[in-house]
Order: structure tokens, then sequence, then C-alpha cells
């Protein structure tokens, strides 16, 4: 008997956009499936994307019409720098695994990659650009991406960055919660003002990402807010929107020099995906009041 199809297996259902894209698809009322790794959370799957028979498994079991491939590494990029075999294994042999199942079950890959193909010097960046990775995550993210672009016909490439949002129930709270958590006990705050990027507000991401799966659009497409600007900045307007104390705000203007080197001004334009789509992608000021309605709403 054919098993019936769901939608959307979402990858890493656990994680910040995985969660985002699970809320946003009830919202809209279409069935979704989804998996965590290490993070029991009820109604997922566990699944290790790094385990041959748990990967043949998951595809034996579910008949879905997009993957939604949202997993990261824990440690990011410089657990990846300082663990090549490891983060060549998760990011980039796994995702060529998860790519070719797609093909056999005729799904789609939806992949979500990053600024970080990029070396930051020759922004904003089109989706046409040439990558130039600098570190490893950056170079097996790019790799994936051309595996996927040069194996399949089914799928979507988003790049995205900086993304944030309000998730309590995450344990790798990104850069807005990781500022308001510590403003809100008192602490000191280091914020770069070298580093500069496109804040990306998650529920416009996963909302940009269901259009352009509703309109069957496939290839790659930049999705990110419409704000350039360094995190310093980016810091002290949020202190101001979500009432916290700004002098806890400390700037930092250099980098430090034994770390891994990352793009420090990645712009990625996103006027391929407006072209396209209605999506709104609101600037960092009118996502971070979003994010304060959904943070007021969670206490
Ligand atoms: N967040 C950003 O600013 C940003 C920017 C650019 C690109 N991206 C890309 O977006 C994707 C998702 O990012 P995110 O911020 O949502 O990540 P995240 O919050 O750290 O979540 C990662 C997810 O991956 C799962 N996972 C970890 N190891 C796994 C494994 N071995 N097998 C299966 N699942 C595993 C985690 O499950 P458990 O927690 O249950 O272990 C979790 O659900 C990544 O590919 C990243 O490269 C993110």
């Amino acid at each position: 008997m054919l098993k019936e199809k769901d939608p959307y297996l979402i990858v890493g259902a656990s994680g910040l956009i995985g969660r985002a894209m699970s809320q946003s698809l009830s919202k809209r009322g279409i069935r979704w499936k989804g998996t965590y790794h290490s993070r029991f959370e009820p109604g997922l799957v566990k699944w290790d994307i790094t385990n041959l028979d748990e990967t043949k498994n998951i595809f034996s079991k579910f008949n879905p019409i997009s993957v939604v491939l949202c997993t990261n590494l824990p440690g990011g990029v410089d657990f990846c720098d300082e663990n090549r075999h490891i983060a060549a294994e998760f990011h980039l042999n796994s995702t060529k695994r998860i790519g070719q199942y797609c093909k056999e079950v005729n799904a789609t890959l939806i992949y979500l990659s990053t600024d970080y193909v990029f070396d930051g010097g020759k922004y904003p960046y089109q989706e046409e650009a040439m990558p130039n990775p600098l570190n490893v995550y950056g170079q097996l993210k790019f790799q994936s991406e051309q595996w996927i672009q040069e194996n399949l016909k089914k799928f979507l490439i988003i790049r995205t960055t900086n993304v944030y949002g309000w998730d309590p129930q995450t344990v790798t709270p990104n850069y807005m919660m990781n500022l308001y958590r510590a403003l809100q006990k008192g602490k000191i705050f280091h914020a770069p003002s070298f580093l500069f990027g496109n804040p990306t507000y998650v529920v416009d991401l996963v909302q940009g990402i269901l259009e352009l799966c509703e309109k069957n659009y496939s290839g790659l497409f930049h999705i990110v807010g419409d704000s350039f600007i360094n995190r310093f900045q980016w810091a002290l307007d949020a202190a101001t929107i979500l009432g916290l104390e700004m002098s806890l705000i400390k700037e930092l203007k250099y980098p430090i020099s034994n770390k891994i080197e990352r793009p420090l001004k990645s712009w990625l334009s996103n006027k391929k995906f407006k072209d396209h789509c209605k999506t709104k992608m609101h600037n960092h000021l009118e996502g971070l009041n979003l994010m304060k309605l959904s943070l007021e709403r969670s206490y």
C-alpha cells in the first residue's frame, strides 16, 4: 500500500528555524512531520542525520513532498574548523545522502545555507556572485550547495544570515535572545561594531520559504531582512525597543586575533526574492517590534 504523502518533513524541528517553520505550517493548517536529535520534544521523531540506518528508516517511514533541512552542528563555525572530519560528515556527506533519498522518493530538498559562503569583500551579494568561503563551515555549506545544484532537479537553496526571534524552548539562543537574557540579569554584553550583516526575523524567513514552495519555485534564493547594520548598533536598537539597560552594552571594536576567519561584512541582496514574492522582509527595527510582541505573549 502506498504511504500517504506528508507535505513537509522538517529535519531539525527542535531548532530555531525548524521550530518557526513547524509553527508557521500548523498555523496554515498544513501537515508536517519533524525530527529532533538530542533535545526530545513531544511529537517529533528522533533522527541523527549522520547515522545511515536511521536515515534509511526515516525515508522508509515517511513519504514527504518536501524535506526542509535545517540542522546545525552544535559548536558552530569554530567547532567545524577544529573538527573537520566530523563537520564534513555532518554538513556535506549527510546532505548528499538526504539529497539522494529525496531524489528516490521524488521529494524537493529545501536546504538552509548561509552568507558564510562569501568572504565579505564585495557586498551586496546577489545569488550569482562567486562564493569564496573563509572557513570550513562556509566551505562545506558551499560544497553542499554545489552538490545539490549538480545532482537534484527539485530543490530550493535558501541563503540566510543573522536569524533571530523569540524561542524560549531553544538551548542555542540567537544573538537577540543572548542580549535580552544578559541585560535582564544586569550583565555586561559585548557587541562587535566591526561585524555587519542583515538581521533576519525568523518568522519572515520561514514565511518566505513557504511562499517560494507554494509558488513552486526552485533554485537559489537569498532570504534576509531589510537592514544592513553592525552588531553594536543592532544591540543598541534592540535595547531601546525591548526596554533594556543600554549602558550594559559595550562596543567591541576589533576582532579577537586568534578567532576563526569569518566574513566581517556580509550583505546578502534579497532583490531576487522580492521580485518573486510578496512576503515582507522586515528591517531590524520592525522585526524587533514583532519579536517584542511574541516575547510578551510568552510570559
Ligand atoms: N541561525 C542563523 O543565524 C543561520 C544563519 C545562516 C544559516 N543558517 C542555517 O540554518 C540551519 C538551521 O539553523 P538554526 O539556527 O535553526 O539551528 P539550531 O537552532 O542550532 O538547530 C539545529 C537543529 O539541528 C538538529 N541537529 C543537531 N545535530 C543533529 C544531528 N546529528 N542529526 C539531526 N539533527 C541534528 C538539532 O536537534 P537537537 O537540538 O534536538 O539536538 C536542532 O533541531 C543551519 O543549516 C544553518 O547553517 C542559520
